[in-house]
């Protein structure tokens, strides 16, 4: 059986967290026949009672479809499920559609695994929460064989309608969404690192969200100017210089410092710029600190 029909696939997923019962719904609101297993009997009835078909085992869902979504806490927990309920038997002339996040040496290890027992393996991460799966903000980064890819396409527009194929290294999703993270996750904690200075001194948070929205203006346009600055090789010219952004970055020190927040997050941005300044980078566009990250250091 493939899903080059018009019918809606029947599909296995293994693990109902938030995510993988938001997966299994997704599927069952697209019409598509949907068993389910989770360790939790709780999260497998809450799915049956929305119209999915739950099973005793997970071998039981490997079993019963060609097409199998997996999504768990993390590749450790998956590697004790396979050992524990014998899922390498299972594998073969399987498409495993493994959207557990994890590391590049899990997910290598993971394709060695589905490959050594004659599965086949689309990787990927999402990249929104499950509430925004199946809608067009839905974001969905896969890579594997391109057979494999091609056929898993009707479930993965289900999930994802704009969903991105990264091509054959089964590692990029992994890659691309741990660096989209460490993005977002540093803005975020660089927001919050604001609020404490905020409320420290008594300015309001209504205030500092209004401000923040307007300064955030600028960032759309800036990153792509670094972007640009960082592809291009073109560091060297600039309005505000590392070293002019050290010295900002001095005053924000001092001003944490003296309303007494913790300066653990300051010292980590101070290191980077430091480390750019001993690399020679003073006079250069802050774009030039891509050089510093990428630089390993021993
Ligand atoms: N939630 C999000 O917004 C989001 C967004 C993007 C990516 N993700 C990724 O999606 C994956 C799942 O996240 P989630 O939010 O769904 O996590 P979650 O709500 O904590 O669910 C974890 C799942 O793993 C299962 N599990 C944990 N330990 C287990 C064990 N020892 N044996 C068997 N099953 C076990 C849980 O089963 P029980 O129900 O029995 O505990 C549950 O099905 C993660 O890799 C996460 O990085 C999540």
């Amino acid at each position: 059986m493939n899903m080059n029909t018009d019918t809606p696939p029947s599909v296995s997923v293994i693990g109902l967290g938030a995510m993988g019962s938001g997966i299994a719904r997704t599927f069952i609101d697209a019409g598509c026949r949907v068993l389910v297993w989770n360790r939790s009997r709780g999260k497998v009835d809450a799915l049956t009672a929305a119209g999915a078909t739950g099973c005793d085992t997970p071998a039981d869902a490997m079993r019963a479809n060609r097409y199998v979504v997996v999504c768990v806490s993390d590749y450790a927990t998956w590697s004790g499920i396979v050992e524990e309920h014998g899922l390498r038997n299972q594998l073969k002339g399987k498409c495993v559609i493994q959207l557990t996040g994890g590391t590049i040496d899990d997910v290598c290890e993971h394709e060695a695994l589905i490959k050594g027992n004659d599965g086949r393996i689309a990787d990927g991460a999402v990249m929104c929460f499950p509430q925004q799966l199946g809608t067009a903000d839905a974001s969905l980064l896969m890579s594997g064989d391109q057979d494999v890819l091609e056929e898993c396409r009707p479930l993965l527009s289900m999930l994802a309608p704009q969903w991105t194929n990264l091509g054959e290294d089964i590692t990029r999703p992994t890659v691309l969404s741990r660096a989209l993270t460490a993005g977002i996750l540093t803005s975020f904690i660089g927001f919050l690192n604001g609020i404490a200075m905020c409320q420290k001194s008594g300015i309001s948070l209504d205030t500092y969200m209004e401000h923040t929205e307007i300064a955030s203006a600028i960032v759309p346009n800036e990153k792509r100017r670094l972007l640009e600055a960082v592809r291009d090789g073109n560091t060297e010219q600039t309005q505000a210089s590392l070293n002019t952004w050290a010295g900002a970055h001095q005053t924000i020190y001092s001003v944490a410092a003296t309303l007494g927040t913790n300066l653990v997050l300051q010292d980590a941005i101070k290191s980077v710029l430091q480390h750019g300044q001993r690399m020679q980078l003073g006079e250069f566009d802050l774009a030039a600190i891509a050089s510093v990250l990428a630089t390993e250091i021993k």
